[in-house]
């Protein structure tokens, strides 16, 4: 189980502090998936970065399965299973696609199957794709998927997911997200998917709204769903989607 209690993320701007995470709080049990949605800038990657810890918290805590992974570096949070797929992956020149899913699984070689039913979940075939180096030749929709492929060869006790819909074509991302639901399933594997899809979100046990660094709502998907696509008087859309991030009362 994850926990966050009152977690911060402030840093020095330059003429004031700014609240990039202000006072979050939540929790996600074992093999549930939480969607987290909002508008860009509104703090949600920073969150995946803070619970990965890339990014250390100002104030508050983070406990998982009762630890207290507060003060952990990011290798010793993966140790513990915590794994987190970049909104915007990096590339490893030098690497292959079987290489780099490999070093995912453990570091055993992978059986050209085994790459193949993993790159099939992305929908990328394996013949054209696992002697590729992962470097500037992929299109950034192919780095995207591939990333998401080694998430999914670990064995994961909380995976995070960054926007995992960008530069994913329609085809692939039925497969993509059925294997969401069925590898939480399998697993018993927390998953954190940070969205703007509905598809996705279709998939959430638990929903946040995450805007100007604040939890704006939250709740099981059937409470949060419909205020989504709530639209106010004049047709705009509802206050916490439609500010771009900047919503302090
Ligand atoms: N270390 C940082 N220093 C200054 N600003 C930051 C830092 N990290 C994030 N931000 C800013 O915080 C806001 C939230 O960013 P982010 O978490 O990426 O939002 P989202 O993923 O919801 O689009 C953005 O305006 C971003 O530029
Ligand atoms: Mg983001």
């Amino acid at each position: 189980m994850l926990t966050l209690k009152n977690i911060s993320f402030h840093v020095e701007g330059e003429d004031k502090k700014l609240e990039i995470v202000d006072d979050v709080s939540l929790t996600l049990e074992d093999g549930k998936i939480l969607v987290i949605t909002g508008p860009n800038g509104g703090g949600k990657s920073t969150l995946a970065r803070l619970i990965m810890g890339i990014e250390k918290p100002t104030s508050g805590q983070i406990l998982f399965n009762g630890r207290d992974i507060t003060g952990l570096s990011i290798s010793e949070r993966a140790k513990l299973g915590i794994g987190y797929a970049f909104q915007q992956p990096p590339r490893f020149k030098g690497m292959t696609v079987r290489e780099l899913l490999t070093l995912a699984h453990g570091g055993n070689r992978m059986a050209e199957c085994d790459c193949c039913s993993l790159l099939s979940k992305v929908g990328l075939c394996a013949r054209d794709y696992i002697d590729r180096e992962v470097d500037a030749s992929l299109s950034g929709g192919e780095v995207k998927r591939i990333e998401i492929a080694t998430l999914m060869a670990r064995n994961l006790k909380l995976a995070i997911y960054d926007e995992p819909e960008a530069g994913i074509d329609l085809w692939s991302f039925s497969k993509l997200v059925e294997s969401f639901r069925v590898i939480s399933r399998q697993h018993n594997e927390s998953v954190i998917l940070i969205s703007h899809q509905e598809r996705i979100m279709q998939l959430a046990d638990e929903m946040v709204i995450v805007s100007g660094g604040k939890i704006r709502e939250q709740g099981s998907r059937e409470e949060i769903f419909p205020k989504l696509f709530r639209e106010v008087g004049s047709g705009e859309p509802a206050c916490c989607m439609g500010n771009g991030g900047n919503c302090h009362e």
